[in-house]
């Protein structure tokens, strides 16, 4: 039976993934190099350092700025990040939301979170939604970004559930990854994501419902 559902937060819980796109945007700007959208793709569910890493590497200056300017530069992403959040309310979550994670309360099933974001505390709280779940994987103590699954393993540790008994709902590539290689049932949120044993276009279709027949036809 199914015992836990573990969501990632930016870009399934609210709209975060696109306030990290901006931020992002305006450091690299300052440093000359331009990314978009579809760039963007890539740096969902990666880590501040990983992420500003990419961003070098697709401007072409990888190695060009020494490990002290790099802190500089992640420092002023967030500081850039983190005023944008001020705009968060309790209003903020993504269509769905609120009556996806209370029917999961309901059912008795167990709710995670495997946000590798080291922002996320702050930002349930805005949400007032942090009481919602039962365990919230520390960032701070995550060696390894998605694609890895180690964020997912340490929900599902944290929940006291076992991988085979949970799944996991991600927005990027890299998170529908880590949650089929935890040894999950991958739920992906947007296009793109072939990998995901089940996608929806948004989180409107994200209902209780649609997760207990996913959960059902599944096949191994
Ligand atoms: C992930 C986001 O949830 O958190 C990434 O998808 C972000 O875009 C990462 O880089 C780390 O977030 P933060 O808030 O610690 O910089
Ligand atoms: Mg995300």
């Amino acid at each position: 039976t199914l015992k836990a559902v573990v969501f990632d937060l930016d870009g399934v819980i609210t709209d975060t993934a696109h306030l990290h796109f901006l931020a992002w945007h305006a450091v690299a700007e300052e440093i000359g190099i331009t990314i978009d959208e579809v760039f963007n793709e890539q740096l969902k569910g990666i880590s501040r350092m990983d992420s500003l890493q990419r961003i070098l590497k697709h401007g072409g200056k990888e190695g060009t700025f020494s490990d002290e300017q790099c802190l500089a530069l992640a420092t002023k992403k967030n500081a850039f990040y983190v005023q944008s959040l001020a705009s968060l309310t309790e209003d903020s979550l993504l269509p769905g939301i609120r009556d996806v994670l209370a029917d999961i309360r309901t059912a008795n099933v167990k709710i995670g979170l495997a946000s590798v974001s080291l922002n996320a505390p702050g930002i349930l709280r805005a949400l007032g939604i942090q009481h919602a779940f039962d365990f919230c994987a520390d960032a701070s103590l995550i060696i390894c970004s998605k694609p890895d699954p180690e964020i997912f393993l340490a929900a599902c540790a944290g929940l006291n559930v076992r991988p085979e008994e949970a799944m996991g709902i991600e927005d990027a590539p890299a998170g529908v990854e880590a949650i089929n290689a935890a040894g999950m049932l991958s739920v992906g949120i947007g296009s793109g994501l072939n990998h995901a044993g089940l996608q929806l276009d948004s989180t409107r279709e994200l209902t209780w419902k649609c997760l207990t027949e996913f959960w059902a036809s599944r096949t191994y």
